[in-house]
């Protein structure tokens, strides 16, 4: 029934241009997904709640690193030695599999189809684990050597980490103080799955928030908490949250404390976010690496440290992911015959929706459509609207439903009378008569 789910909200993802299958005409590039028109709208409300709620602040700079970074920065992070998951190959079909992930994975053999791959390493079809870096590695420039070696990044945090003293200098903050960033990722992952749960490229939201020393845990736990509610703010369900701490001995080699926040899709638990005690591992690391000079002259105590970071990782593609299907939900709607029909709805966020209000004329004449058009064109002015003109009006609210639109204005005929149209509400589908020019304020609000 899960599985069903899922395949549910990928086909509603493609129906209505949430989701696509890169270069799909080509039979699809595997771990690798294109946002439609209305993905691409709600990918970009969600990164946009996340910056405004990290960097319209006193104590967090944005950023904007680049993905290539000098060799070294890999060196100095631990990735070109540490970045790798270990790797078993099939002797007999030559499927490929996470030897930590083989309980979850299926033989891949298409004859012995539902098969479990741990069937197959009981029988001793599998090689010998060995590591397996997963960064994508490219060449700088016209010759392709050693010396040229570049790697697209595996993590947004390096460029913040590289950047610590420009953006000290240049801003004048004083500790403790964050860097926030949200940017594309890449990793040859071994086995992509479960649509864009684990794809090879994929964007994250990163903020590093540089500490004194002696405070990070306080700080980290607060930022545990502020990082699940900022989920739940945009309409997460609490119980579908989890916090999932890691244990000693599986912390990442910079990590002194992490803590994954959990997001159960319709396949089980799946992290979405980490929240990592960094300590001073990675500004130590390139100060080393580097030669230069990375650390924080305390003004009051008069001390000179390397600060601690506490840094809060989300996946603003998994986010996504996590929001479609917190959304998708499958109702009854009364139909004009005084039934009911089956609905089909993404519950969002008005914040989130990636179209706020859609417009209808009830009839396509009399002047309903003029009056519809230019309301359009002025709420198009704040927001994203879409205009809808074709079928009737009931077909109209299924199509806006499955889109996740929160709110559907109809103008008919009393609006040539008084100004006033019909507002619809998604989730309650109750209606309202407002004036038109209160549209605006009234879609404002419930966005707020
Ligand atoms: N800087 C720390 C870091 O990158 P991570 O736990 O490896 O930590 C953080 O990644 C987040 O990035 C994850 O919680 C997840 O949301 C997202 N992420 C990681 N690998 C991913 C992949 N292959 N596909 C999609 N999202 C991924």
């Amino acid at each position: 029934m899960k599985n069903d789910l899922m395949d549910k909200i990928v086909s509603l993802a493609k129906r209505r241009g949430f989701v696509f299958q890169s270069s799909e005409i080509y039979g699809g590039l595997n771990g690798c997904w294109d946002y439609g028109p209305l993905g691409v709208e709600l990918l970009n409300n969600l990164k946009q709640a996340w910056w405004r709620s990290m960097t319209y602040c006193d104590d967090i700079e944005g950023l904007d690193a680049s993905i290539l970074m000098h060799p070294k920065v890999w060196e100095a992070s631990g990735h070109v030695e540490n970045f790798t998951d270990p790797m078993v190959d099939c002797k007999e079909c030559k499927a490929r599999f996470r030897a930590d992930q083989i309980e979850d994975s299926e033989c891949g053999n298409k004859g012995y189809k539902g098969r479990k791959a741990a069937k197959c390493m009981e029988e001793g079809k599998f090689t010998d684990a060995r590591n397996f870096n997963l960064m994508f590695k490219t060449y700088m420039g016209a010759i392709e050597s050693e010396d040229s070696i570049a790697y697209l990044r595996p993590e947004t945090a390096q460029g913040i980490f590289v950047n610590f003293n420009n953006v000290k200098e240049s801003t004048r903050q004083k500790l403790p103080f964050g860097i926030a960033q949200i940017g594309k990722a890449f990793r040859n992952e071994i086995n992509t799955k479960n649509f864009l749960f684990r794809t090879r490229e994929f964007e994250q939201m990163e903020m590093q928030y540089f500490v004194k020393p002696g405070s990070d845990e306080e700080i980290y736990s607060g930022w545990k908490e502020r990082r699940l509610n900022w989920w739940m703010d945009l309409g997460v369900k609490k119980e579908k949250l989890n916090f999932a701490p890691h244990p000693a001995d599986k912390l990442a080699h910079y990590a002194k404390a992490a803590v994954d926040i959990e997001f159960e899709f319709p396949f089980g638990f799946g992290e979405i976010e980490g929240i990592h005690n960094r300590s001073d591992f990675d500004l130590s690391q390139h100060a080393k690496f580097s030669g230069k000079k990375i650390d924080y002259f305390d003004e009051q105590s008069k001390e000179r440290f390397t600060p601690f970071v506490i840094e809060t990782s989300a996946g603003a593609s998994r986010g996504f992911m996590a929001i479609l299907c917190n959304a998708y939900d499958e109702d009854e709607a009364p139909t004009s015959e005084g039934k009911s029909e089956k609905r089909t709805v993404l519950h969002f966020h008005p914040k989130l929706a990636p179209i706020k209000c859609a417009v209808f004329p009830l009839v396509n004449k009399d002047g309903l459509q003029e009056i519809s058009h230019s309301i359009t064109e002025d709420l198009q002015k704040s927001f994203k609207v879409f205009y809808d003109e074709s079928g009737a009006v009931g077909r109209r609210y299924r199509r806006q439903d499955e889109c996740g639109t929160p709110f559907c204005v109809t103008v008919d005929y009393d609006t040539l009378k008084d100004d006033t149209v019909t507002i619809r509400e998604r989730d309650t589908m109750q209606q309202e008569r407002i004036h038109k020019d209160k549209i605006k304020v009234y879609i404002a609000e419930k966005m707020s």
